[in-house]
């Protein structure tokens, strides 16, 4: 009989260190999204596909994520938090968020950065018909170096897993969501620091255990710098990609609408006439110049574009002021990088 699974842990304890200075004040899981934290999109993604209960996995500025997410009541799902005093990797991680949740069902895994449309009730489906220890959800990508690399089988069975490797034998990655079931969890030592993809997964494969791989080509992409995350925000405006959490925040007054390719947070001054032709989210309390062209852009919280400024897929940090008349392509106007 088909089990429900219903149980979920988020690793959101990474330091964020190519997310700087985004992430000098703000854990990058944090991160607003197209105006939403980017954990809330993960959290309304588990909720969606039937989780009743979550545990934040957190570690660096673990004392960040409680005070808005609470109990979980607003978000429609129970929320815990399990603190790592000092990072445990992701499988100690794991390990540790796992003592926090009721019951023995298998368990799915988010990292703490990954947008995706794939069908995590279809991966759930997959899981069980298959009778697997662990699940991966996986996705095809042009270059597989910064990943995680599988080889599977006719009938999708993992047999190799390597993390991060100089000539990957496939384009076939770990795309960050897991079903584990409760015994492999346990399997992993408690209170030290583990690697899930560098230990857990490779000894179960020299055991025999059964790893599966659910491939799913929908939109995928990995938040890990400054770049991703303008593409995610300009995508799920522009609709390339989508996530509930965006129309509750709309429906909440938590952001606004100005046309159908601009969104924006509160006390945000368009100065007329200014022109917005896809994509771009503008921060609480921002300015935006007379005369001024923004496309596929995100405006960090008070920040002021001067006039005739032109912005193309462009990211301004808050509190950053662009001169006018700027004209910037593909930049990152403020960051220390
Ligand atoms: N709680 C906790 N503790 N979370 C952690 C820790 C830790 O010690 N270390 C990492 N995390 C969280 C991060 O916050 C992130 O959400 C997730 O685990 C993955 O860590 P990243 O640092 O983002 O790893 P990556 O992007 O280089 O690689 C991972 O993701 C790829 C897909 O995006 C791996 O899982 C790869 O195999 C995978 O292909
Ligand atoms: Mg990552």
């Amino acid at each position: 009989m088909q089990r429900k699974i219903t149980s979920a842990i988020l690793l959101v304890g990474g330091m964020g260190t190519r997310m700087q200075p985004l992430t000098f004040s703000t854990p990058k899981p944090m991160l607003k999204v197209a105006g939403v934290p980017f954990t809330e999109h993960q959290i309304v993604k588990a909720r969606e596909a039937g989780i009743t209960e979550i545990v934040l996995a957190t570690s660096f500025m673990a004392e960040i994520f409680e005070p808005y997410f609470g109990n979980g009541e607003k978000f429609g799902l129970k929320i815990s938090y399990a603190v790592e005093e000092s990072a445990l990797g992701t499988g100690g991680a794991i390990r540790n968020a796992a003592k926090k949740l009721s019951g023995t069902g298998p368990v799915v895994i988010f990292n703490g950065d990954v947008l995706s449309s794939h069908n995590l009730r279809e991966q759930m489906e997959f899981h069980e018909t298959n009778n697997a220890d662990v699940t991966l959800y996986l996705t095809e990508v042009p270059d597989a170096r910064a990943f995680g690399v599988v080889e599977l089988d006719a009938s999708k069975r993992i047999l190799t897993f390597n993390e991060k490797m100089e000539n990957p034998p496939t384009n076939m990655i770990n795309a960050g969501c897991y079903i584990f079931n409760h015994d492999v969890i346990e399997s992993i030592p408690e209170n030290a620091v583990i690697s899930v993809e560098r230990e857990t997964f490779p000894g179960l494969l020299n055991n025999d255990g059964r790893l599966f791989g659910f491939v799913d080509s929908n939109y995928w992409l990995d938040i890990g710098n400054p770049g991703a995350l303008l593409k995610a925000t300009s995508d799920l405006i522009s609709g390339v990609a989508s996530s509930s959490a965006v129309d509750e925040a709309l429906a909440d007054g938590r952001i606004f609408r100005r046309d159908s390719t601009l969104l924006h947070g509160e006390n945000v001054v368009f100065e007329q006439p200014s022109t917005q032709d896809s994509g771009c989210f503008i921060g609480s309390g921002a300015v935006i110049g007379s005369q001024s062209t923004l496309s596929r852009c995100v405006v960090g919280e008070n920040a002021i574009v001067g006039e005739k400024a032109v912005l193309i897929n462009t990211f301004v940090a808050p509190g950053f002021h662009v001169p006018a008349a700027t004209l910037a392509e593909n930049a990152f106007l403020g960051f220390t990088r």
